[in-house]
């Protein structure tokens, strides 16, 4: 069986490349490519800081960036905010919190958190004194919630959590977490950027108060993420200077009241394009398309890795319901072996930590190697797979 969706991707179409790393960062189709590259060839500008056509331009993409972000997650475009990625969207929140906690406050994160969603918290807890309260995973890497009315019993300020593990594919019970932090009055910040390239996102359902997600990872170029806060009455900026401001005296400024007073600095014009048509694309698609495409392969792939002599070799560590990702763990080979082996038959994986060691840790695991999924993949890319496997045995043993 074809999937129409590859032809849309040159990267894929045009060699015989079988990309298996969309959880690090996905391939762009063509319509986005050239929604960027039309963008500079027809004039590039920076909005709000000319009188021209390509800077008004410029401001009516943003505008429309914003619109059609705001449209995919149910939400209103005066609650989103342009930043240059995922991480950059965590650390505007944690900088909120830098003055305003001490040693009686705590923040709440997770055993299943990029440590994007986890520096910047520690940061801000040694930088105030506040406590750090860790949510743990069963040994099936499950998120235990046992503890998490005690945890916000102390006067917790902030819960943040990923959506969907970058290692496992397992997405925590949101909605059971969400009923209790509204009862203790605890805000939420979810990071988003493993799981709005696979599903559709209802953020007034799902109701946290932060929803943070990259463009990279879901068809758009690098450079552009976003920032979803549910009232921005009492967010201060992240960064400060031009395009922010209504006034400015040697001393003192007076900020803008509306939404760019959070996007100082020129922003990234041809990522923002970019981000606008892979919305525009991947609406078309429609996410029970991709959904199908993924699920398919996640069947498949574990089919053959718990059906074949590959069992002997290789032991799943993803979650069962697992959307899109499915690692892979050995105890005869180590995962960089197993990544450059891959690599050699132009099979591209991800291999080591993962950049979440607590939960790697926490799984009784040093590194493994991860399989994720996109819309372009094929049955053919599974089976290429799981040869390519095969011979990692053959040359490994
Ligand atoms: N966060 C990306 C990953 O999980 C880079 O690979």
């Amino acid at each position: 069986m074809t999937n129409f969706w590859k032809s849309n991707f040159p990267s894929l179409t045009s060699s015989e490349h079988v990309y298996l790393d969309s959880a690090s960062t996905s391939q762009i189709p063509e319509v986005v490519i050239n929604a960027t590259c039309n963008y500079m060839r027809e004039g590039h500008g920076n909005p709000g800081r000319g009188m021209h056509e390509f800077s008004d331009k410029a401001v009516a993409l943003i505008e429309q960036c914003r619109h059609q972000v705001a449209q995919l997650l149910n939400a209103s475009s005066q609650q989103i905010i342009l930043t240059k990625s995922a991480t950059e969207s965590i650390n505007f929140v944690a900088s909120q919190f830098s003055q305003k906690l001490d040693k009686s406050h705590s923040i709440i994160v997770s055993e299943l958190e990029h440590h994007a969603n986890l520096l910047p918290w520690q940061k801000i807890c040694q930088l105030t004194g506040a406590k750090l309260h860790l949510l743990k995973v069963s040994p099936k890497g499950e998120l235990d919630l046992s503890n998490l009315e005690n945890y916000l019993s102390d006067n917790c300020q902030l819960i943040a959590i990923t959506q969907c593990s970058n290692v496992t594919g397992y997405q925590p019970d949101l909605k059971k977490l969400m009923k209790l932090a509204q009862k203790h009055q605890v805000p939420v910040l979810v990071d988003g950027a493993q799981a709005i390239p696979h599903q559709s996102i209802d953020i007034k359902a799902l109701d946290c108060d932060y929803y943070v997600f990259s463009g990279h990872k879901l068809y758009a170029p690098g450079g552009v993420g976003i920032l979803y806060c549910k009232n921005t009455s009492q967010l201060a900026p992240l960064l400060l200077g031009g395009g922010i401001v209504d006034k400015v005296t040697p001393y003192e400024y007076q900020l803008t009241s509306n939404i760019q007073k959070f996007e100082a600095g020129s922003p990234n014009m041809p990522a923002i394009v970019g981000l606008s048509a892979a919305i525009t694309y991947i609406n078309q698609v429609g996410f029970e398309t991709i959904h199908n495409i993924e699920k398919q392969l996640v069947n498949d792939l574990t089919q053959q890795l718990i059906n074949t002599e590959l069992r002997e070799y290789f032991s799943i560590i993803s979650h069962p319901e697992s959307r899109n990702i499915v690692s892979i763990s050995s105890k005869q080979f180590h995962s960089h072996d197993i990544a450059t082996i891959l690599a050699s038959q132009k099979i591209a994986v991800r291999a080591g930590h993962h950049c979440a060691q607590p939960l790697i840790n926490a799984l009784g695991l040093k590194h493994c190697v991860r399989v994720s999924l996109g819309l372009y993949n094929t049955h053919s890319d599974i089976q290429k797979l799981t040869s390519g496997l095969k011979q990692v045995a053959k040359v490994l043993l």
